[in-house]
């Protein structure tokens, strides 16, 4: 069976990309490089001992898109990652993520359909929760997301809806991520955030290695356990998994289904940067400063949903999420660039 991935250079989608192949499956991997390095996919292609087919493309470009299918016919599935990220950019540069998320969700459809090609699972964020009433966080929780990147998760996983309310043949997968974190055990693939890192454990990693000198908490004044922001970490070979079950399970599931990925557990700043302490033998300089803007108190995931639809639940605890990171930036202290 061969899959689509849109996004598959990046870094969920490169976790992801050698998971597929691991287990069978013939990819090929649909990217413009704007927030990666083909070198990614040359080091799952090393670890899988199989090769993924690459095309460059940005999935805004119908007339690539079309080529991409008109010579892979026998597609028959997308895992749907491609998109922009980065939630203070996406504040000031708005339209940029709706042509980059939706127009390029919008397109990616409509040569689906064109195709024949009617699965899909889709990378959204638990950011579409914005601050949840209901903690853990289950799916049924009114989606209100509070930026314009989360904005653009939500209008897609409608566009799903609609699209697959037309076209009852249609299967979609949305996979809430919650807190992606880690790297896979070989230390060869990892997170390669351009400049400065936005969220914290590629934060904290850099601090170790010597990048940046001390990580800034922002706010310890929160009502959690320490004051400190407390969040639902999963490791990114988890959620590679995840999107092998969903897959799996669009063989059965009709429709559209939303599941969250998390592992149900939340920890709070300071306890990550005490794991990250104790587990690596690394001090992590860090000072308390202000809350940061949009930030919410607490958020982790209501799993129930995906262990029972999915068979699938997070096997790998906060210790190997810190070890498995560190091995990625202690092996490639500059990312992908000098690997
Ligand atoms: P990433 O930036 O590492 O990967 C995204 C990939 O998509 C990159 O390789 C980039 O070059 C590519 N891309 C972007 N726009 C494109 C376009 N128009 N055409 C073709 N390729 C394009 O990010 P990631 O962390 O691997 O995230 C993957 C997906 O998961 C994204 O949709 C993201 O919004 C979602 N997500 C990520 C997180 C997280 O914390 N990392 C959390 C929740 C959801
Ligand atoms: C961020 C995004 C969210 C996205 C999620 C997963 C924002 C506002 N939200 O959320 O849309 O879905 O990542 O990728 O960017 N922290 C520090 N110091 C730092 C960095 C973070 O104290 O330098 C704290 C934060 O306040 C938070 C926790 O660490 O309490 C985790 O932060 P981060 O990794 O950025 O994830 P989220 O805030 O959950």
């Amino acid at each position: 069976m061969r899959v689509l991935v849109t996004g598959g250079a990046g870094y969920i989608g490169s976790h992801t990309v050698l998971a597929l192949l691991r287990a069978g499956y013939s990819v090929v991997v649909v990217d413009n490089l704007s927030n990666s390095r083909v070198e990614s996919l040359q080091r799952v292609a090393a670890l899988a001992g199989r090769q993924p087919d690459f095309v460059r493309a940005d999935i805004t470009d119908k007339a690539a898109l079309e080529a991409v299918f008109r010579r892979y016919p026998d597609v028959s599935a997308v895992l749907h990652f491609a998109g922009l990220k980065a939630v203070g950019e996406s504040v000031a540069q708005p339209l940029a993520y709706y042509r980059n998320n939706v127009v390029g969700t919008m397109v990616l459809c409509e040569v689906m359909q064109a195709h024949g090609v009617q699965r899909m699972v889709f990378s959204s964020s638990a950011t579409v929760y914005g601050d949840a009433k209901t903690v853990p966080v289950p799916e049924s929780e009114p989606l209100k997301p509070t930026n314009p990147y989360g904005h653009t998760k939500r209008v897609i996983e409608e566009l799903l809806a609609d699209v697959q309310q037309a076209n009852p043949g249609w299967r979609v997968g949305i996979l809430r991520y919650f807190n992606p974190v880690g790297a896979d055990e070989s230390g060869q693939i990892g997170e390669d955030p351009q400049g400065v890192p936005n969220n914290l454990m590629p934060y904290i990693t850099q601090v170790a290695v010597g990048r940046l000198e001390s990580l800034q908490v922002f706010g310890d004044d929160y009502p959690t356990i320490d004051g400190t922001g407390v969040r639902d970490y999963i490791h990114v070979s988890d959620l590679a998994a995840g999107h092998l079950a969903a897959l799996r399970a669009l063989e059965q599931v009709e429709g559209v289904r939303a599941w969250n990925l998390g592992t149900g557990q939340g920890y709070s700043v300071l306890e990550l940067v005490a794991a990250f302490e104790r587990v690596t033998g690394k001090k992590i300089p860090y000072t308390v400063v202000g809350r940061r803007a949009g930030d919410v108190a607490t958020s982790y995931a209501d799993v129930t949903r995906a262990s029972g639809e999915l068979g699938w639940s997070a096997q790998l605890g906060l210790d190997r999420m810190v070890s498995d990171a560190w091995r990625w930036q202690r092996t490639n202290p500059d990312g992908y660039d000098k690997g």
